[in-house]
């Protein structure tokens, strides 16, 4: 905002904003719910499982309207600064804006794209060699957050049996679990890392030459090991990369809507550039929906919408992501980044604290292992739980060396029906009259059946969406991808806060290099000079890590 400029209304003075909160504070109409099912690139979103009735749904348009979110993704798309508070556009659309040759329009963007292809090239060929001349196999990622978990999903879900690796934790044990049983004289390691300063990459950066150095690699040799990938060449160039061997990409590109840009670079090692380019064109695909469909049948708006209404108004603070195919099992957790990095805000972007809830609480794991587990929870718990269900309607691909057998088939089918069932079950529960005459018929009566009917009661009329997909191919997981980025700026427009940045992650990095002189070894003293409140806990670490027979270890 320039100076003379008026500061936008706050979103909860606006008309709008009070209809919905009028709509929400009115007892709910059973029934009211209207089957409300979109499709857009190949994917189905049915929203029915939410129950907006139509004067809802109205509002919610409404309030689009007035917070012009056309005109906000028009301006994402146009590389206006929607990251105002760090200066920056957001542009990860341009990444995949690719021409009809599959060459990304972008001159700066394509000399990049240009730069991995040439590698994924040479690794396709074998032609990237090691320290002993042996032709480069494993691939190992090193970073962490966005640097880490887009690639790590996407391999994960398109090409598990490549094996390619990702170390992501300080824990030394995350090293150690990727790298043992791999040939070191084998191995290639991508050192992404968008700031080339996040301890835990650079961490693991000096664990992997230290691995290299060990097996028997030359100092001069690392080189042919090690490839950084990063927006600030010159901190990789102090970290001891050569140009050569760095891989950049544009500052305006956010670290958790990295995937695809260089940061992608295992995801084209893996899948090959045919497969990386596949993924770009969905998220194209997925792109030109959202900027070209007015809000009442765009499915980013309205999985925005949905989330303003749940989150704002309708006391539900939670959002369980739920893909029915074991490859997507990684998909919650990419999206807890996307969406609790970009939402969990509470001031707006001209520093007004927010007399409203933004996002939720990201979690899940793939269908059917949460079932038993936290789908009681949902079921019969006392907090609102919103679930999204993700459902590939045909099996995963299959495995290169096995083709699906007849009782693959058979896995899926019951994974389907196992997804609908959990459905049915959220949106019907039991009736207790049905309950009623099932227990009685069990012979329980009395104040034994009076007390068992509210517990074993099912409510329903819970929360949920439920998006198909015809396959999990890489087009369909770009659209996919693309899409949840694209609700999650939804929402902050109708937010009014800033998707693009998180200043509450800095603060704990700050406070741990202030904290680490505390855990100086053979300094158990330094104890006592740390803050109060972390004292005991200070001097039982320097306790459990006395060299072995100092008295004062216990
Ligand atoms: O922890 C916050 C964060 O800044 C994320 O937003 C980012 O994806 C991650 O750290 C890694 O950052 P970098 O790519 O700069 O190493």
């Amino acid at each position: 905002m320039t100076a003379g400029q008026r500061a936008p209304t706050p979103r909860d003075e606006l008309a709008t904003w009070r209809r919905l909160q009028q709509l929400a504070d009115a007892p709910e109409r059973p029934g009211s719910a209207a089957a409300h099912s979109l499709t857009a690139c190949g994917l189905t979103l049915d929203l029915s499982g939410q129950r907006l009735a139509p004067p809802i749904l109205d509002a919610l348009l409404a309030l689009a309207r007035e917070c012009d979110l056309p005109g906000q993704l028009r301006r994402l798309f146009e590389g206006a600064p929607v990251n105002a508070s760090e200066h920056r556009a957001a542009l990860h659309t341009r990444l995949r804006a690719l021409d009809a040759d599959g060459l990304p329009q972008d001159p700066e963007v394509a000399a990049h794209f240009r730069g991995l292809e040439n590698l994924a090239e040479r690794w396709r060929q074998r032609r990237l060699t090691g320290f002993a001349g042996q032709p480069l196999q494993h691939l190992v990622n090193i970073g962490i957050g966005g640097s880490d978990l887009g690639p790590r999903l996407v391999c994960a879900a398109l090409a598990p049996e490549r094996d390619s690796r990702f170390v992501a934790n300080m824990d030394p044990e995350d090293f150690h679990t990727q790298c043992d049983g791999l040939d070191p004289g084998r191995t290639l390691f991508i050192v992404c890392s968008k700031s080339f300063g996040t301890a835990e990459t650079l961490y693991n950066l000096e664990q992997a030459r230290q691995w290299l150095l060990a097996a028997g690699c030359p100092e001069s040799r690392l080189p042919h090991h090690l490839l950084a990938v990063t927006a600030n060449a010159e901190r990789a160039r102090a970290a001891g990369f050569d140009d050569e061997h760095i891989l950049t990409f544009q500052d305006w590109v956010g670290g958790r809507y990295s995937l695809w840009s260089s940061i992608g670079a295992s995801i084209a090692l893996t899948l090959g550039m045919d497969g990386f380019r596949a993924l770009l064109r969905g998220a194209q695909a997925m792109d030109q929906h959202v900027l070209q469909t007015p809000p009442e049948h765009n499915l980013a708006a309205l999985l925005g919408l949905t989330d303003v209404w749940n989150f704002s108004f309708r006391h539900c603070h939670s959002l369980a992501v739920l893909p029915y195919a074991q490859r997507l099992a990684l998909l919650p957790m990419h999206l807890q980044q996307l969406m609790m990095e970009s939402t969990g805000k509470r001031a707006d972007q001209q520093g007004r604290l927010l007399g409203y809830h933004t996002g939720a609480v990201v979690w899940g794991a793939a269908g059917t292992t949460g079932q038993h587990s936290f789908h009681q929870l949902l079921h019969q718990g006392s907090q609102r739980v919103s679930c999204d269900f993700i459902l590939p309607l045909a099996p995963g691909a299959p495995h290169p060396a096995r083709p699906l057998s007849e009782l693959d088939r058979l896995g899926h089918r019951q994974l389907v029906a196992h997804c609908l069932a959990q459905m049915q079950a959220l949106r019907q529960g039991e009736e207790k009259a049905a309950l009623r005459r099932r227990l009685e018929a069990e012979g329980r009566a009395g104040d034994e059946l009076e007390a068992l009917l509210p517990q074993l009661e099912v409510p329903g009329r819970r929360l949920f969406n439920l998006l198909t997909l015809p396959r999990l191919d890489a087009w369909h997981l770009g659209a996919l991808l693309a899409l949840y980025e694209h609700r999650v700026y939804c929402a902050s427009v109708l937010w009014g806060i800033n998707a693009f940045d998180q200043w509450g992650v800095e603060l704990g990095k700050r406070i741990s290099s202030e904290l680490l002189p505390w855990l100086e070894p053979g300094h158990p003293e330094r104890a006592e000079q740390a803050p109060e409140e972390l004292r005991t806990v200070i001097a039982a670490w320097h306790r459990a890590n006395a060299p072995q027979g100092d008295p004062t270890a216990s």
